[in-house]
């Protein structure tokens, strides 16, 4: 195995999987985080297979708590309980906790270990998983951190119950673009799931082996290009607008997920695909309604049109202040490093208002 795979378990028993992790290492002192959520809703099927000695660290839920000032708190409890380079992290939740957890692991006395045992679907799918860790700069998203990976992602469908149908399409979001960059089977299955889904939204059983799926998409372009020099770029494929689209929601009274907002991503990133690299128009319109049967349709006034691409402007990707992404030439096949003119944004734009009428 390349060193830069992910190390992942997909199970059905997270606490027999921690167990067996936790017996076959020897950690000088163990540490859980979680947020108020995890804690009532998940924390009780590890408790029993973690050390007594375990130390807890709380802290609030939500994407505006993932600040240097939370890091610092994750700090200042592995400092009071005398944390030291042998110590373990365990981070139960979603992206927040998992990104978060990461970097104040990542960063504490030059590293400690860490794992992922991710609780939301998109954690599952895509934020614990590869290494990614952070925390935001005002308002701008993931722009402070470090690339180090957990030890293992412990994946476990046991969490999957304790999510509502909106939190599943978030996650979802990540899933279709797994498929839309390189598997053009995959993402038909994908929207047959939706479909039957969206009759009994309770049925995530359904999911199982897309997740499988997902996470094995995930896992092969992180092997091949770990530090994102070029291929894992095509990971981003939907978040150039994606991330301009959730930035710029929140400040509304009807804030986007973040995986709500990367499904508008896509529709605009497949026009542009047709412009740029001359994906079939036909396909662009074909996916983008069937992607807008799942989710909410948003309509954006021209005069925000500037303001969400300053904010395109920061993407992480950009080279020299122009905005680069990563597009389809086919479905199934991503092109990283696509230059994209502010005049392009706006056709998108205005293709994404034309079908979300
Ligand atoms: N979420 C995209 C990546 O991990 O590269």
């Amino acid at each position: 195995m390349n060193h830069n795979s992910p190390k992942y378990k997909v199970t059905k028993n997270v606490a027999k999987d921690l167990a067996e992790f936790l017996a076959q290492s020897s950690y000088s002192s163990v540490f859980l985080l979680v947020d108020e959520n995890t804690f009532q809703y998940c924390y009780q099927l590890i408790e029993n297979v973690l050390p007594k000695q375990c130390h807890l660290i709380r802290i609030q839920s939500g994407e505006s708590e993932k600040t240097l000032e939370t890091v610092h708190k994750i700090w200042d409890v592995l400092f009071a309980h005398h944390a030291d380079r042998k110590s373990l992290l365990i981070n139960l939740g979603g992206g927040v906790i998992s990104d978060m957890g990461g970097f104040a692991a990542a960063t504490f006395k030059r590293g400690i270990s860490f794992i992922n045992i991710p609780t939301t679907l998109l954690a599952q799918v895509d934020a614990a998983l590869g290494g990614k860790t952070g925390v935001n700069y005002g308002k701008l998203k993931n722009q402070i951190g470090v690339m180090q990976s957990p030890e293992i992602v412990l994946v476990s469908s046991e969490f999957l119950a304790t999510l509502d149908t909106r939190q599943i399409f978030n996650g979802f979001a990540e899933m279709l673009k797994h498929a839309f960059i390189a598997d053009a089977t995959h993402l038909d299955e994908l929207f047959e799931i939706a479909e039957k889904m969206d009759k009994n939204p309770k049925q995530t059983e359904l999911l199982q082996s897309a997740i499988e799926k997902s996470i094995q998409i995930k896992s092969h372009v992180v092997e091949q290009d770990f530090n994102e020099t070029s291929l894992r770029k095509n990971l981003n494929f939907g978040h150039t607008f994606g991330h301009a689209f959730e930035s710029f929601f929140k400040e509304t009274d009807n804030p986007l997920l973040h995986g709500e907002a990367v499904a508008q991503g896509i529709i605009c990133e497949l026009f542009l695909s047709n412009k740029i690299l001359g994906l079939n128009f036909g396909l662009v319109t074909e996916y983008s309604r069937k992607i807008l049967e799942i989710y909410v349709k948003i309509s954006i006034d021209e005069s925000d049109f500037e303001m969400l691409t300053e904010y395109m402007k920061h993407d992480k990707k950009n080279v020299s202040n122009v905005i680069k992404t990563s597009l389809l030439s086919h479905i199934g096949h991503a092109v990283p490093n696509c230059n994209v003119s502010e005049l392009e944004i706006r056709e998108a734009l205005l293709f994404l208002n034309k079908l979300s009428k």
